[in-house]
């Protein structure tokens, strides 16, 4: 079983970028510990981080039919992308928004999330469990 996690913009700037807010750990960490819990479960995570919008839905257009799910933290993408929400909807692969932040305790800007209506779920406020959770979630989703 394939998960795919993708990363949006700056977040290849965790572990350095306003830490107290997304912590110190650095993105190969959160990767790493992915990879390996879901080799745990006998499953398969690819990480991909990009800045780029279209990337993004290139991805997600390429996972139809390849994975079981998808975990996205798409970053700023979340509150103004309306192309990543309609390539989550179009492709129809299970997915789950993350956030390592809380972005209702923060903002307002950062409050409506374009990509949450099309997620199964969000998990947001829990730093880089997050990202954890948000595996067990897939897993679970994946082998229904
Ligand atoms: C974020 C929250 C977003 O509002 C912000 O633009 C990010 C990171 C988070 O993980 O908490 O870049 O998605």
């Amino acid at each position: 079983m394939r998960i795919l996690v993708i990363h949006g913009p700056n977040l290849n700037l965790l572990g350095e970028r306003e830490t107290q807010m997304y912590g110190t750990t650095d993105l190969a960490t959160i990767d790493a510990t992915l990879k390996a819990m879901a080799k745990k479960e006998g499953a398969d995570v690819e990480c991909v981080q990009s800045n780029n919008e279209g990337d993004i839905v290139d991805r997600i257009q390429n996972a139809k039919g390849t994975v079981g799910a998808i975990i996205i933290n798409p970053a700023a993408f979340t509150h103004t992308s309306v192309a990543i929400r309609d390539a989550i909807a179009a492709v129809g692969v299970p997915t789950i928004e993350v956030h390592l932040s809380n972005i209702y305790a923060r903002e307002p800007f950062r409050h409506h999330s374009h990509v949450a209506p099309v997620a199964v779920g969000q998990i947001t406020g829990f730093g880089e469990k997050s990202y954890t959770l948000a595996l067990r979630a897939a897993l679970d989703i994946a082998e229904e």
